[in-house]
C-alpha cells in the first residue's frame, strides 16, 4: 500500500479549540447532486492562541463555496486536504458558511448521506457526518442543530431530521420544505436526515410528567402491516425507563425510520432513529420468535441511548463503551424485566463465552476503552459492548442496586449534557457508593479474559471448606503483562437436597449466614475459608455469571450433575449442563481425532431424559439446557481447533441421543404442539423452542426414518407462523432430496417480495450440513435474490457461511478461505466496514492445524497484497498477520 493508514490514540486527545454556538443546515436534495449549505458560529475557546487554525474534517465532497462572515474566501485563505480543511487565519468569533455538493446515489459504503430503496437516510455515527459537510466531526463539539430540507415532493414528500418540526410549506417546481430544530446540543454523529415515499404509524406516550409525546414509526407502504409490535416494544421501553432509571423523554416527538440498507443494526440520531428493516418489521408469518425478542431489545436498545448516549455522550471514539457498555446493560435489564430474566441471562453469556472470549483470544483482542485504532468502525465490537455491559453488570453487583441507583444519579446529575469519559462513570459510582474502584478500572484498560482457577478443599473434622482462588489473564497484542482484576465472585453452598447453606466466613467481622455472598477476589491467589460446613455441600460459584471471567475448578461430573439438578440459581444450572456436555464432547472431540470408537457415556443419556421430560421448569430453560454445546464455545476451550472433529462429534451426540430418547422427543414434541393464535409470551416462546429443538434432534434419524421425515415436512407445510416454519425448512435444508428441493423453491417463490424473509432462506442455505454448501451459496450469490451491495443479504448468505457453519468454511482443501478473500476483495472497494467485519474468521489462523492455519495466512497475505486496501480492511488485515 501507498500510505498507511495511521492509528489515532487515547494518549493523544486534546480538546477541541474552538466552540461552535450552533449550526444551520440546508439541504437540496437531488440523488446525484445534494447541495448542502452549512453555516455555524465558531467561537475561539478561552486560553487558545490566536494562532491555533481552525480544522474542519471533510471527506468525500466538493467544495463549491466557503464565506467568512459573509465575506468570501479564496484559495489562499485556507488549505483543503484529503481528510479536510484547515483556515489557519481566523478571528475569535465568527460564522463560517460552506456550500459543497455530494452524490447520495453513488454512496455505497452507507455511511453519511445515501440512498436506500430510492429514499434518503443517514448514518452518521461515528464519523460520516464529514461526508456531509466540513465540520469538526468528533463527539465533543456538540452544539444546536436547525435543519432545512427541500426536495422533490411527489418524490420525497416525507422530510424528517432530529428535533421538532417548525416550518413545512410548498415551493416552485413541485419542492417542498421543511424545517426542523433540536433544542438539545449533540454531537455531529446524532444527526439524521430521511426524506423519501414513506407511510407512518402513530401512537402516542404521556411521560410520567404529563408530556404527551408524538410516536412515529415510518415505514415503505408495503410494510405497513408490520410495524405494531415495534410500537408496542417502544411504549414498553418508554414506560419502563422512567420507573427502572427515572429517565423520561425529553423531545415532542420521537421517530424511527426502517431502512433495507444499513451497515449495522440502528442508530439512536437524536428524536430520529434509523433502524435496519429487521429490527423494526415483524408479522408471525413473517419473522420468528427471536426476531419479536430482538426487535424488543434494539428498539430499547436505541430508545435507551436517548440519556445514555445523547443527553451524556462520549468525549472521543476510545470512550465508545460508555455508551455502548451501559446501553446494552440497559436493553438487557429491559428484556429481562420483560419476559425471563434467567433465560435472558443464559443467552447473553452464552454469546459472550463463544464470541466475545474468542475476540479477546485472538489479534483484534482490546480493551474495553482501546488505547488505539487506525478506523473506529471496527471497535464496535462485542469487547466494548457485551463486555462492557458485564463492566456495568459487576459495578451493580459490587454496590448492590441501591448504591447503583445512586450512582447513575449522580453522573446524570454531573454530567447531563457533556461528553465524557467511562472514568467518570466510574468515578460517579464511587462517589456515590463509597466503594473504592480503583482496582476495578483495570477491567477498562486490561484486555483479555481473566481465568480464574479454584481448587477446593474439605476438612470434615473442622467442618471447614477452603476455597483456593488463583486469577490470571493471558498476554494480548501489546498487553505482555496484567495486573489481578477485581473480580466479583458470586456463590452459595448447596447442601445434599440442593438447599442453600448459611454462609459463615473465618475471621470475618461483617454479616455473617447469608444464603449467597458476593467474594472480592482482588489478589493473583487468595483462600477463602468458611465454617460450620456439613458433609456433602457442593459449592455454587460465579452464580448467575458474575464476572466474564473463565472459571476452571475441581468439580466432579457427578457434583455437575448434582448441580445441574438442584442449583437454585438457574444460569448456573444451564451452566453445569454445558460444562458436563461440553467435558463428554471435548472428550469425543479427542477420540475422533484418534481414530478411536465413540461411545456415549449413559449418565449423559440419562440425565438429558430427566430433563427433556421436565413438567415443572420453564421450557426455555430446558431447550437452552438441552442444546449441545455451541461449535464455536467448544473450539474455543481446543488447543488446537478441529472443525470437523468437532462437527463429527456432535453429530455423534445428537444421532445416539436421538437414536435413544426417540420415544421422549416425539411424547414432549407433540405436547407442545402448536395451539391457538401466537403470542410473543416466555410461555408460548418456551413451548415452540422446546417443540423445535425436539424436532431438530429427531431429523438426525431422517430421512432414513420416513415417519420422522415426514413430520418435518408436515411442519413446513402447516406452520402457521415463521418461528415453525423456518425451524422445519432448516431441517429439510440439511439434506438434497425432491422433498427439499420442492420445499426451499416453495418457500422462495411465496417470499419472493420479502427480503426480510428471503434473507431467512439464504441463511438456511448457508448454514446447510450439505457436503456441497459452498457450492450453493456461489450459485445462489448469481440470483435475484441476492446482492452485494445490502449487507443484510451478504451476512445471511456469505456471513453466515463463514462465520456459522463451520465445518464447511474450514473444509480442509481451503475451498472456504478462497471463496471469502474473494468476497471480501469485492466488497472493500466501496463497503469498508462491510468488508472488514466479513474477514474477521480468517484472522484466527493460528489456532488451526497447519494445513488449514496455512490456507488462511495465504488468504490475509493475497489481501495485505492488493494496492488498495480500505483503512478498515487494512487494519484487520495487519493485525491479523501481526
Ligand atoms: N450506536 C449504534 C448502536 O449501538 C451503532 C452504530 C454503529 N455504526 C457504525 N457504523 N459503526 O446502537
Ligand atoms: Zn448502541
Amino acid at each position: 500500500m501507498a500510505d498507511k493508514p495511521q492509528p489515532t490514540y487515547l494518549k493523544d486527545y486534546v480538546p477541541y479549540p474552538f466552540e461552535v454556538e450552533r449550526l444551520d443546515l440546508e439541504f437540496d436534495l437531488e440523488p446525484h447532486h445534494t447541495r448542502v449549505l452549512s453555516r455555524a458560529r465558531y467561537k475561539r475557546k478561552e486560553h487558545v492562541d490566536v494562532e491555533e487554525p481552525l480544522r474542519l474534517n471533510g471527506a468525500g465532497q466538493t467544495l463549491l463555496s466557503l464565506s467568512l462572515d459573509g465575506t468570501p474566501l479564496t484559495a489562499l485563505d485556507y488549505r483543503c486536504q484529503d481528510s479536510g480543511l484547515v483556515l489557519p487565519n481566523v478571528p475569535n468569533a465568527f460564522e463560517l458558511t460552506v456550500v459543497t455538493e455530494i452524490d447520495p446515489e453513488a454512496n455505497k459504503a452507507l455511511e453519511g448521506l445515501y440512498l436506500s430503496s430510492g429514499n434518503f437516510c443517514t448514518q452518521c455515527e461515528a464519523q460520516g457526518f464529514r461526508r456531509i459537510t466540513y465540520f469538526p466531526d468528533r463527539p465533543d463539539v456538540m452544539t444546536r442543530y436547525t435543519t432545512t430540507i427541500r426536495a422533490d415532493k411527489q418524490r420525497f414528500p416525507v422530510l424528517l431530521s432530529n428535533g421538532n418540526l417548525v416550518e413545512q410549506c410548498d415551493l416552485d417546481d413541485g419542492r417542498h420544505l421543511t424545517r426542523w430544530e433540536d433544542p438539545f446540543f449533540k454531537p455531529s454523529y446524532l444527526f439524521a436526515l430521511v426524506a423519501g415515499d414513506l407511510v407512518c404509524q402513530e401512537d402516542a406516550f404521556t411521560t410520567m410528567s404529563g408530556r404527551e409525546v408524538l410516536l412515529q414509526i415510518y415505514v415503505e407502504a408495503r410494510n405497513a402491516d408490520k410495524c405494531d409490535h415495534a410500537m408496542l416494544s417502544l411504549k414498553k421501553a418508554m414506560a419502563w425507563d422512567e420507573q427502572r432509571f427515572g429517565f423520561e423523554y425529553d423531545l415532542d416527538r420521537f421517530m424511527i425510520v426502517a431502512v433495507d440498507d444499513f451497515n449495522m443494526g440502528a442508530m439512536e440520531n437524536k428524536g430520529l432513529n434509523v433502524f435496519n428493516s429487521k429490527y423494526v418489521l415483524a408479522r408471525p408469518e413473517t419473522a420468528t420468535d427471536d426476531d419479536f425478542l430482538n426487535i424488543e431489545s434494539v428498539v430499547g436498545h436505541e430508545y435507551f441511548h436517548n440519556w445514555t448516549g445523547n443527553r451524556i455522550t462520549c468525549r472521543d471514539w476510545f470512550q465508545l463503551s460508555l455508551k455502548e457498555g451501559l446501553t446494552v446493560f440497559r436493553d438487557q435489564e429491559f428484556s429481562a424485566d420483560m419476559n425471563s430474566a434467567a433465560v435472558k441471562r443464559i443467552e447473553e453469556v452464552r454469546i459472550l463465552q463463544s464470541h466475545q472470549f474468542a475476540e479477546d483470544s485472538g489479534p483484534m483482542a482490546h480493551p474495553v476503552r482501546p488505547e488505539s485504532y487506525v478506523e473506529i468502525n471496527n471497535f464496535y465490537t462485542m469487547t466494548v459492548y457485551s463486555k462492557g455491559a458485564e463492566l456495568i453488570r459487576m459495578m451493580q453487583t459490587l454496590l448492590g442496586r441501591d448504591g447503583f441507583m445512586a450512582g447513575i444519579r449522580l453522573y446524570v446529575q454531573r454530567h447531563d449534557g457533556q461528553a465524557v469519559t467511562t472514568d467518570d462513570f466510574v468515578a460517579a459510582m464511587e462517589d456515590a457508593s463509597g466503594v473504592d474502584l480503583d482496582q476495578f478500572r483495570r477491567w477498562y484498560s486490561q484486555a483479555g479474559t481473566p481465568v480464574i482457577h479454584v481448587e477446593q478443599h474439605y476438612d470434615g473434622e473442622r467442618q471447614q471448606l477452603t476455597l483456593d482462588v488463583t486469577q490470571s489473564c493471558p498476554a494480548t497484542p501489546g498487553q505482555p503483562d496484567k495486573q489481578p482484576f477485581h473480580i466479583p465472585l458470586r456463590l452459595a453452598l448447596l447442601g445434599p437436597d440442593g438447599t442453600p447453606q448459611p454462609l459463615h466466613l473465618v475471621n470475618e467481622s461483617g454479616q455473617q449466614g447469608a444464603e449467597e455472598l458476593v467474594l472480592s477476589v482482588t489478589a493473583a491467589r487468595q483462600k477463602f475459608c468458611f465454617e460450620q460446613v456439613g458433609e456433602g455441600c457442593v459449592v455454587s460459584l460465579l452464580r448467575d455469571f458474575s464476572a466474564p471471567v473463565k472459571l476452571t475448578m475441581n468439580t466432579s461430573r457427578d457434583e455437575l450433575a448434582f448441580l445441574m439438578a438442584h442449583d437454585n440459581d438457574a444460569f448456573n444450572r444451564w451452566n453445569a449442563s454445558q460444562r458436563l456436555a461440553g467435558g463428554l464432547l471435548l472428550d469425543l472431540v479427542d477420540r475422533v481425532r484418534k481414530g478411536q470408537k465413540l461411545i456415549l457415556e449413559p449418565m449423559f443419556v440419562e440425565a438429558f431424559r430427566t430433563s427433556l421430560l421436565d413438567e415443572q421448569t420453564d421450557p426455555s430453560l430446558l431447550a437452552l439446557a438441552l442444546a449441545l454445546p455451541l461449535e464455536s464455545f467448544l473450539a474455543e476451550q481446543m488447543e488446537e481447533i478441529d472443525p470437523q472433529a468437532i462437527f463429527t462429534a456432535r453429530e455423534f451426540v445428537r444421532h445416539e441421543v436421538a437414536v435413544q430418547l426417540k420415544d421422549d422427543f416425539l411424547t414432549v414434541y407433540r405436547r407442545c404442539a402448536d395451539s391457538g393464535p401466537y403470542e410473543v409470551t416466555p410461555q408460548a416462546v418456551g413451548q415452540r423452542r422446546l417443540k423445535n429443538l425436539c424436532l431438530g434432534y429427531l431429523a438426525a434419524l431422517a430421512p432414513q426414518d420416513n415417519m420422522i421425515w415426514q413430520m418435518i415436512l408436515e411442519q413446513f407445510s402447516t406452520g402457521r407462523n415463521m418461528t415453525d416454519v423456518s425451524a422445519a425448512l432448516g431441517l429439510l435444508a440439511d439434506h438434497d432430496n425432491r422433498d427439499s428441493r420442492h420445499a426451499l423453491d416453495t418457500f422462495y417463490a411465496t417470499w419472493k417480495e420479502d427480503p426480510l424473509v428471503v434473507e431467512k432462506w439464504l441463511g438456511i442455505q448457508a448454514r446447510s450440513r450439505r457436503e456441497d454448501c459452498l457450492e450453493q451459496v456461489e450459485r445462489l450469490m448469481g440470483t435475484p435474490a441476492f446482492n452485494l451491495h445490502n449487507p443484510n443479504k451478504v451476512r445471511s448468505l456469505i456471513g453466515v457461511f463463514c462465520q456459522g457453519n463451520s465445518v464447511r468454511f474450514h473444509a480442509a482443501d481451503g475451498s472456504g478461505y478462497d471463496f471469502l478473500r474473494r468476497q471480501v476483495a469485492l466488497i472493500d472497494p466501496f463497503n469498508p466496514q462491510i468488508a472488514a467485519r466479513l474477514v474477521a474468521p480468517l484472522l484466527r489462523w493460528p489456532r488451526y492445524d497447519d494445513t488449514r492455519s496455512a490456507l488462511m495466512k495465504q488468504a490475509l497475505e493475497q489481501l495485505q497484497a492488493k494496492t488498495t486496501l480500505s483503512a478498515d480492511l487494512y487494519e484487520m488485515v495487519s493485525k491479523g498477520l501481526d
